[in-house]
């Protein structure tokens, strides 16, 4: 039996992290719910049972074997180290993940870097976890040499606002109306539209999300000389994320090779011919679907598609693999 936190409990990734602990094996005897002063005293169901959500407030992670962080980076800085004096905290926020004394984890892909950890464990990307679990496999097999990645995001990668945004807009749009976007979360209109612009421009001119899947794959891979040309693009897509993925090998490499390797490849379900998957068949589903794997421009270089659940893989499923690798939910140690 074990005793569970969750930080922004009432947001798309905590309450994804919620589910999947409900639909699980896991044993739970304690379970507090956390979110802004707004959702306060708001009940959430887990398991026929109403539970009440609190503020946030470090001190309610006494005792807890672990806590879920599903928080914006700004809370997470202040709040995580906070809750880490009294369990080890898994955090989605992008905050830790280059912290070199912090493991940033994908179990199927180095789940040896939780060894020694100091109760902060930092979850990747949206983007980032799809595709290194597509690509290390290969990586493993043939040796990679570079990436390019091209990202087709949901909205709902940026919160639950972002969603609502999607969705007021598409109504104004078949109404043939143009939605006020002034305030919106994604920038400009995202509505019969699509916006390579995901967080703020650097001084190479990558956004921050081009910039997560770049440094944090090359972390996470071990490869820190790993060269990735990466677009991020938003587009209007309540839920799950697509990447057109090329790469470069150390050798040649064919397809059908390629395909041998991923069909086995831990937490990949592979389609192979003229079948492909969609963000709409990967919702709800916990597995990085790949597909269309063929030769690339040379004979070292493969092309393929990469579909992912963001909320699922991409969030809060990672999230609860690391749990359990950490022994930390009753279901393994
Ligand atoms: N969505 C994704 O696909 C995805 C994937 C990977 C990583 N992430 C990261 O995961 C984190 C959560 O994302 P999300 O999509 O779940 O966001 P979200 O839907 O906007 O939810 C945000 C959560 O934070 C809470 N919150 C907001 N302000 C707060 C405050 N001042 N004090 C305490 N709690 C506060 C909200 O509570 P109220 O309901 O009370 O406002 C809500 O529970 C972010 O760091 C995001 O970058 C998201």
């Amino acid at each position: 039996m074990k005793r569970i936190g969750i930080a922004g409990a009432t947001g798309l990734v905590g309450e994804t992290v919620l589910r999947i602990l409900e639909s699980g094996p896991h044993k739970i005897e304690d379970l507090r719910l956390f979110a802004s002063a707004r959702s306060s005293g708001a009940k959430m169901k887990f398991r026929d049972q109403e539970y009440e959500v609190h503020e946030v407030d470090p001190i309610g992670f006494q005792g807890l074997d672990v806590a879920f962080f599903c928080l914006e980076a700004d809370l997470a800085r202040k709040l995580v180290p906070q809750a880490a004096k009294h369990c080890p905290v898994i955090d989605k926020s992008s905050e830790f993940r280059l912290k070199p004394e912090v493991p940033l984890v994908v179990p199927e892909v180095n789940p040896e870097s939780l060894k020694g950890h100091e109760n902060i464990i930092a979850n990747p990307n949206c983007t980032t976890i799809p595709l290194v679990v597509a690509v290390n496999p290969l990586h493993r097999e043939f040796g990679l040499r570079e990436i390019w990645l091209a990202s087709y995001q949901s909205v709902s990668g940026a919160g639950k606002a972002a969603v609502e945004q999607l969705r007021y807009e598409t109504e104004f749009v078949a109404m043939k109306q143009k939605p006020d976007s002034k305030d919106s979360p994604l920038g400009p209109q995202i509505a019969d539209n699509v916006i390579p612009h995901i967080a703020d421009f650097d001084s190479h001119g990558n956004t921050g999300e081009e910039a997560k899947t770049i440094k944090e794959s090359a972390r996470i891979l071990g490869l820190p000389e790993l060269k990735v040309n990466s677009t991020c693009v938003r587009v209007p897509v309540s839920v799950g994320h697509a990447l057109a993925v090329s790469c470069r090998f150390e050798q040649v490499v064919k397809a059908k090779d390629a395909q041998r390797v991923l069909k086995h490849a831990p937490g990949v379900t592979l389609r192979t011919g003229h079948d492909y998957a969609t963000p709409v068949d990967c919702r709800g589903n916990d597995s990085v679907f790949v597909s269309r794997v063929r030769q690339g421009a040379g004979t070292d270089e493969l092309s393929m598609w990469v579909v992912t659940d963001n909320l699922r893989k991409g969030a809060a499923t990672n999230a609860v693999q690391i749990a359990e690798l950490l022994g930390k939910l009753g279901v393994s140690s």
